[in-house]
């Protein structure tokens, strides 16, 4: 795993942006592996400001995202499909018909979950994914224990996945229990991952994550990244401040 420390949310919105815009200018066609959340907002406001000062154009690439909560409509403001609209695909010039995200509510949450693993591996793999990590370590919505040999699948949320993520709605309540999220192995498919990591609040995952790597292990879903072999961790001072 290499590691960027840099000062400050910024500068890590920055350092991924231009790591995503090399990967996009060398390859066209590139599949993004995209993240919601609040960690990567800056490195899509960048991707957006790239576009239209710089010319980059997201026409050939196809796009596709982490996870989705089980039982919310594409147009409820709070699901990700929502989001990634709204924070990046509409501003940039990608097709639509090329971003990939899972159906929310579908008839079967299995035969979804089948479905998009096979999206994954149809359109993959994956060249540049993009990571945030939680407090508890999940990567996606992979919570602690999940399996690494885990693919697609539908998970339910953590007491404290739906606290940290009540922000986006109007009360804990409206956080939706279950989600549809790729699995650790899903992730693991993709050929390069930055897992970008912001602020006092991730202090403990970074510290915890950077100590894992002689005991990866399902506690921590993204001590699994040190089985990969392209990781970069792009992280500020807070986040590094325990380590
Ligand atoms: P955050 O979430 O970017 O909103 O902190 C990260 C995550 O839960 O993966």
């Amino acid at each position: 795993m290499k590691v960027i420390v840099v000062e400050n949310y910024d500068e890590v919105s920055q350092e991924a942006s231009q790591l995503v815009e090399e990967k996009v200018k060398g390859n066209g066609e590139l599949v993004l592996g995209l993240a919601t959340g609040s960690t990567p907002l800056g490195l899509y406001e960048n991707l957006i400001d790239g576009h239209k000062t710089r010319n980059i154009s997201y026409e050939n690439v196809k796009t596709i995202n982490l996870d989705e909560y089980l039982g919310l409509e594409k147009t409820h403001p709070a699901s990700y499909n929502a989001f990634m609209y709204e924070t990046l695909f509409k501003h940039v010039d990608v097709n639509l018909d090329q971003t990939y995200i899972p159906n929310g509510v579908p008839e079967s949450a299995e035969e979804e979950c089948a479905r998009y693993e096979e999206v994954i591996d149809s359109i993959g793999p994956v060249g540049l994914q993009i990571l945030g990590i939680g407090t508890n370590g999940h990567i996606g919505f992979n919570e602690p224990g999940t399996d690494p040999e885990s693919l697609t699948h539908v998970v339910e949320l953590n007491a404290s996945t739906r606290e940290d993520n009540a922000r986006f709605f109007d009360s804990l309540d409206e956080v939706p229990t279950h989600a549809i999220t790729m699995g650790i192995k899903s992730i693991l498919k993709s050929e390069q991952i930055i897992l970008m990591a912001s602020g006092k609040s991730k202090a403990d995952a970074i510290k915890t994550l950077l100590d894992s790597k002689e005991n990866v292990n399902p506690d921590f879903p993204a001590s699994y990244l040190w089985t990969h072999n392209d990781v970069t961790l792009i992280v500020d001072k807070d986040a590094y401040s325990q380590v």
